[in-house]
């Protein structure tokens, strides 16, 4: 069977996944005893998700009035599902141990180390965009991605770096802050083009050259009473947990914010992070490749989990629902993919 959506009136404490240590946060979402099956709705276009890098000051200026605005609930109104430490919560409540399986209170639920995992940060980010439309009431509202597979884009997108910007956070590296290279292949280069030569390399790595198999890239299958964390695909293993250990502030216990599942969701640069992860599923999916792209089976499309719509309401979605982003309403601006050709 598949893993079924947790209950939320059984939500408990959160631990550290590496160590297992109780973690002082209660990350448990607000309770409501109304679920609906998710539809996803019409639209008339697609909203095209702009990489960060590249945002207009107009853009720039809404995204920062939704985040201000979100961020406010958290004093207005903590308990309102919308707001920003309750969007972060929801990375916590997923990942560390908050949740248990339906039926089974000794095993954990894990949005991680699986195939999963793609759904899950898709489904997530989904409502998160829209709460953050809702609350500057533009329903056309997109989140930028953070282009780190593009030299272009391989430092943290500016717009996270000013200090009197709403985006901005002081829970993060200070020596990786802007113009710092990211280094995806966690290679210790020292050098800036190398590292982005070696970025490259990584990325034709994790998306072709190393998967062999459509698990490879998506992640070990995880059933109904499965232990968590059966294995990680190349991406989320690669360039993925690079970026959060890029980010996560080596100064903090857990290297929060990025360097811990409970916290990476109360850094904004989070969302456009995994902007780039969804982004890449997506790449990944139209490569012509010999690897089938999609997994048929009814236990993976049958995985639920439930979240707060931009109304409030507690909707259950579906696996089934998040494999086409399109569907969804949403596709991404077209740039360069220099690692498609890169075969060194
Ligand atoms: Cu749910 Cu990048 O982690």
């Amino acid at each position: 069977a598949p893993i079924a959506a947790p209950e939320f009136d059984k939500c408990s404490e959160a631990r550290d996944v590496a160590t297992g240590d109780l973690l002082d946060v209660n990350c448990c979402p607000p309770y409501s005893d109304t679920i609906i099956d998710y539809k996803l709705p019409r639209f008339n276009k697609l909203r095209v998700r702009p990489a960060a890098h590249k945002v207009t000051k107009e853009y720039l200026a809404k995204f920062e009035e939704a985040i201000r605005r979100m961020k406010a609930l958290d004093k207005s109104d903590p308990t309102d599902p919308r707001g920003f430490m309750q969007q972060a919560n929801i990375h916590c409540a997923y990942c560390n141990g908050a949740h248990d399986q339906v039926g089974h209170a000794n095993l954990d639920i894990q949005v991680h180390n699986s195939w999963l995992f793609f759904p899950f940060h898709r489904w997530y980010l989904y409502f998160y965009e829209r709460i953050l439309g809702e609350l500057i009431d533009d329903p056309t509202f997109v989140l930028p991605f953070w282009n780190w597979d593009n030299p272009k884009g391989m430092q943290m997108p500016k717009i996270f770096d000013n200090t009197n910007s709403p985006l901005y956070n002081t829970n993060r590296n200070q020596a990786n802050r802007p113009p710092a290279i990211i280094d995806l292949g966690f290679s210790g280069a020292t050098d800036d083009l190398q590292k982005v030569v070696n970025n490259l390399t990584v990325m034709y790595s994790e998306m072709v050259r190393s998967v062999n198999s459509t698990l490879d890239f998506m992640g070990q299958p995880y059933l109904d009473g499965d232990s968590p964390s059966p294995g990680m695909g190349s991406s989320e293993r690669g360039s993925h947990i690079a970026a959060h250990v890029f980010v996560g502030d080596p100064r903090n216990k857990y290297s929060e914010d990025m360097g811990n599942f409970y916290s990476a969701g109360r850094d904004t640069i989070f969302y456009s992070h995994h902007a780039n992860v969804d982004r890449m599923w997506s790449i990944w999916k139209t490569l012509k490749t010999d690897v089938p792209k999609e997994i048929n089976n009814p236990d993976y499309l049958n995985a639920s989990f439930l979240f707060y719509d931009e109304k409030k309401q507690l909707v259950r979605v579906k696996v089934a629902d998040s494999l086409d982003h399109r569907k969804m309403g949403y596709e991404f601006e077209k740039v360069d993919i220099p690692w498609l050709n890169y075969k060194p």
